[in-house]
């Protein structure tokens, strides 16, 4: 989604702008740009094609400057096009002086645009964007950093925004509020960056300021200003520097095709590291005063998008079940707009890949503003901030994940939200210590599992090659794999553009069996657990109206291969821990699938990485 990287420097930065986009470029964007102060004007290129194009453009016409900002897009307001593309200018092209990018969602733009073009504004694109360019050019007398404060107080909505002037040379200013803007202390010549996320500038600087909701910041060379709002007012506020490791986005594909085959593959060393640590069982696992927190609660609620949502929904199951506790999971771009009855003694467990989903983050303060305190966060970014919003927090150590669909960092959320059960229910005396030590050498064991999994491949590349032909397929689970299928169905549509949907297997006869003919390939999760003959009476109302099955089916689940039914078999039944391996052979169809069908598997049409916008 929309990343932001902007300097203030004694050097040329155009080549750590365009670097810093690149490290970016794996959240997925349709276009990108660069605005930079050279020879008392201001010069802009931007393009719909990759940074890399970008980067071309900007050496072939000599862009060169000290004082800069850039930006990739990920289109709302206004299609993927050059003039929709950030920085924006202000007044107009002959004589802009005003150079803005802007992530997130202006959503007064409406009125605003009216205002302004009511003065005389000339618009040149659709975005909500160009409309804070002309606000700050309305405002502007001579000090830069004024005019944002007099227009942040006029935006209603998300934004972070990097901006600077023709006329102050060596300043940039930026403001946050609702998507996140980090500052970074350069090590030469005292220059100062602004970023959406601290990997932006991994190459120049790990002296990290993280910029708090309401902040405004003015960068000079050698100084930086932040001042916090305060209703209608600004005052001065220290904000902590830290030193931040940051991963780069480049990361290495290897051996593998693209970055989510390789990350499907990484998945056993992701639960190894995620679980490294981990001598045993202990609430502190959580955080501080984690034990006096699950002694207290009475309830979880999981708030979480996507893929993160399937998780939620799967630990569901362990924590009623095993933990006791009464648990509820909500979509959380739902959950911030219904009136529901807050619960003070409740667990508010927010998932995230990223740490940046606006809509979890938005779930999060909504709780917590319902009187809901008690808030953790699962998550794969440690600097994130939705980590760094809740009481407590617990890393998962995926590793970065390029491919926007998400599969190691599902499998290593799972893995922390069983930790969590176990933990909970270890509080409430739910579980003997032999009990506990067999879920802990069950844990242990999963990589080598996994292992075992992901040899399946060929077999999955076979029935890959009916997938590709087909337009539609449905995903069948019972219990704790429903979630499970839904996470299959999720993956086939967003890499392969299938459509694809999941149902509970007894809902079948309930409706979606109208759909089912020969050319309605079932995906079937068939675990050996205590639902297994249910779902073979299930698979039978699919053969009776002349459904294909495509079953994954434990060793010793005795479903067999005949005639409509392909079997792959899947290693022994692995109790509790089974949807952790059964998600993986979905990953590797809806991968396989999409190979198969050609489309663009890493950065799927539509979509990105990190969804920082509503
Ligand atoms: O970073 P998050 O886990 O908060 O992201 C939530 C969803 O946007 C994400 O899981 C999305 O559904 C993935 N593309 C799924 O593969």
């Amino acid at each position: 989604m929309c990343g932001i990287v902007a300097a203030v420097a004694q050097r040329n930065i155009v080549s750590i702008l365009v670097e810093g986009l690149k490290r970016l470029e794996y959240r997925g964007y349709d276009s990108c740009g660069v605005a930079v102060h050279q020879d008392g004007a201001l010069r802009r290129a931007r393009s719909t094609s990759r940074v890399a194009e970008l980067d071309a453009l900007v050496r072939e016409d000599g862009v060169q400057g000290f004082t800069g900002i850039a930006h990739t897009r990920w289109a709302t307001h206004g299609a993927p096009a050059v003039h929709n593309a950030h920085p924006h200018f202000s007044p107009s092209l002959a004589q802009a002086r005003i150079a803005l990018v802007h992530n997130g969602i202006i959503e007064n733009h409406e009125a605003l645009r009216a205002e302004l073009s009511a003065q005389g504004y000339v618009f040149e694109s659709q975005t909500d964007t160009e409309v804070i360019a002309h606000l700050l050019d309305h405002y502007y007398d001579g000090d830069l950093f004024a005019a944002l404060k007099q227009t942040v107080q006029r935006l209603r909505g998300a934004y972070a925004i990097a901006a600077f002037c023709r006329d102050e040379p060596h300043r940039v200013v930026g403001a946050r509020e609702g998507s996140p803007l980090v500052l970074g202390m350069g090590e030469q010549g005292g220059e100062c960056f602004l970023a959406s996320d601290a990997m932006a500038l991994a190459g120049v600087t790990n002296q990290i300021v993280y910029l708090e909701e309401g902040d405004v910041v003015d960068l000079q060379i050698g100084k930086y200003w932040v001042e916090a709002r305060q209703g209608e007012a600004f005052a001065r506020i220290e904000r902590p520097v830290r030193t931040v490791y940051a991963h780069s986005g480049a990361a290495e594909l290897g051996p593998y095709r693209h970055f989510m085959q390789k990350e499907i593959f990484e998945q056993p060393r992701a639960l190894g590291d995620t679980l490294q640590g981990v001598e045993g069982i202990t609430p502190e696992l959580f955080g501080d005063g984690a034990f006096k927190v699950f002694q207290q609660i009475d309830s979880v609620l999981i708030l979480a998008c996507g893929t993160s949502y399937y998780s939620g929904c799967t630990a569901k199951f362990w924590l009623e079940s095993i933990a006791g506790i009464s648990t509820q999971v909500e979509i959380a771009s739902e959950y911030r707009y219904r009136d529901s009855v807050p619960n003070p003694r409740t667990l508010v467990v927010t998932l995230s890949q990223s740490g940046e989903t606006a809509d979890t983050m938005a779930a999060l303060k909504h709780a917590r503003n319902l009187g809901m305190t008690n808030t953790l966060t699962i998550c794969n970014v440690a600097t994130s901030s939705m980590v760094r919003e809740s009481a407590m927090a617990y890393i998962t150590r995926a590793g970065v994940e390029i491919g926007v669909a998400s599969t190691k960092a599902f499998t290593t959320q799972l893995a922390a939200l069983f930790l969590l059960t176990l933990a909970i229910a270890q509080v409430r005396q739910r579980l003997t210590s032999e009990q506990e030590a067999e879920h802990l050498r069950a844990m242990r064991h999963l990589p080598l599992a996994l292992q075992a999994v992901l040899a399946l491949e060929p077999q999955v590349i076979a029935w890959a090659q009916d997938f590709a032909r087909q337009q539609n397929a449905l995903f069948l689970g019972r219990g704790m794999h429903y979630p499970i299928a839904q996470e299959g169905a999720l993956k086939l549509k967003e890499i392969s553009y299938i459509h694809a949907e999941a149902y509970p297997a007894g809902e079948l006869k309930h409706g979606p069996l109208a759909l089912v003919d020969a050319h309605m390939p079932v995906v079937t999760v068939a675990p050996n657990d205590a639902l297994v003959d249910k779902l073979k009476s299930n698979m039978q109302e699919v053969r009776a109206r002349g459904g294909e099955l495509y079953v994954f089916a434990d060793a010793d689940s005795r479903i067999e291969s005949e005639p409509g039914i392909h079997v792959i078999r899947m290693p022994e039944h692995y109790g509790v821990l089974s949807p952790i391996l059964h998600v993986v052979p979905l990953q590797l169809l809806a991968y396989h699938t999409a190979c198969a069908r050609g489309t663009d598997v890493d950065k799927p049409r539509n979509l990105a990485k990190s969804v920082t916008v509503e």
